[in-house]
């Protein structure tokens, strides 16, 4: 199977399988998990941060993120179509009474930073408004690398304001390799940094939320609160310090991956191709049906996510002998489906 609908969708190797089923465990609520204890210190120093945090999932780490910089009646300033606004069950309002206040993005993930300025309440002492305590970023966003400029006006503008500063780094490792920067140039000037191990990492569960140990420690206290608290984590932290040891440098490939089936499917007639943007592109065809379109893929066992766009993502999972397959196999269900 050629799965191109989500770099989640990847399976742990035999090797990864192994470290988890080696690890050596103790009871990571009371501190005692010496692989948890690695993952946590490994990912902060990679991310020049002082302490981390292992956590379930990417939308788990946002929340205690936004939790342990937010109390109720405040408010977080992030882009309407971030996954930390859209896509995480508006958890900050309904368990932290904290105020989500969505900001336009533009197609490549960035508001305006004028908006921005115009939107912060600049009076917190005013009983009418919600304090504007906190800024989240996402990088990259559907795929797309905030331009490192864009990031440090955003990030001195809400210095300014005496705003804190998050990113959803989820992404955050491909838009290191897609800059030359490191992973913690791009998470340089954040306070907190999420990062996830379960997308292009290709470990099968787990974030790290990154910042400084006060931070942090408020955030393990909520962790603890909202059932997060895990016991032998260490089977699954394996993981992520495998991921972080052999899996890294690789993404270039799925880079490289995205960058070629770009290429094979700019030659099918009618198509129109955004990207590619680090591991993910966007297509559509004309005149082609998506639903029938996905239908007659699936049948050769090329998955997708059918749309008026369609996502496609390269990962772990996706070899350069896929993408040639997975190439001829869109130029002939293009030919057959396309209305003329
Ligand atoms: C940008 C971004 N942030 C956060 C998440 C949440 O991660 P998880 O699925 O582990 O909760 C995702 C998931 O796809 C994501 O794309």
């Amino acid at each position: 199977m050629i799965d191109f609908r989500s770099d989640t969708v990847t399976k742990p190797s035999p090797a990864m399988r192994q470290a988890m089923a080696e690890a050596e465990v103790g009871d990571d609520v009371y501190g005692e998990d010496p692989t948890v204890n690695a993952l946590e210190a490994k990912t902060a120093a990679l991310l020049g941060k002082a302490s981390g945090l292992f956590v379930s999932s990417g939308t788990q780490s946002n929340l205690l993120a936004i939790l342990a910089h937010c109390q109720r009646g405040d408010e977080y300033i992030v882009g309407h179509q971030a996954h930390a606004y859209r896509d995480e069950g508006g958890g900050a309002a309904v368990l932290g009474s904290v105020q989500p206040q969505p900001l336009m993005l533009d197609d490549r993930g960035m508001f305006d930073l004028e908006v921005l300025d115009s939107t912060v309440k600049h009076q917190p002492s005013m009983y009418h408004f919600a304090h504007s305590k906190l800024l989240c970023l996402e990088n990259t966003f559907d795929g797309k690398v905030l331009p490192p400029a864009y990031v440090a006006e955003a990030q001195s503008l809400g210095r300014a304001h005496d705003l804190r500063l998050h990113l959803d780094g989820a992404r955050l490792w491909n838009a290191a390799l897609s800059e030359g920067q490191t992973p913690a140039e791009v998470a340089d000037g954040f306070d907190t940094v999420s990062v996830c191990l379960s997308k292009g990492l290709g470990a099968p569960v787990g974030s790290v939320l990154v910042g400084g140990a006060d931070l942090i420690e408020e955030a393990r206290r909520w962790r603890k609160m909202v059932g997060g608290g895990m016991r032998q984590a260490g089977i699954l932290a394996a993981a992520g310090n495998y991921a972080l040891d052999h899996n890294l440098d690789r993404m270039a490939t799925d880079h490289a991956n995205t960058a070629r089936l770009a290429e094979g499917l700019a030659a099918i007639p009618g198509v129109t191709i955004d990207g590619p943007h680090t591991n993910m592109l966007f297509v559509s065809f004309e005149g082609v049906d998506p639903t029938q379109l996905g239908e007659q893929l699936a049948k050769q066992d090329v998955l997708i996510f059918p749309g008026a766009t369609i996502r496609l993502v390269c990962h772990i999972n996706i070899s350069t002998e896929d993408i040639d397959r997975a190439l001829a196999v869109f130029g002939g269900a293009v030919q057959e489906l396309a209305r003329p």
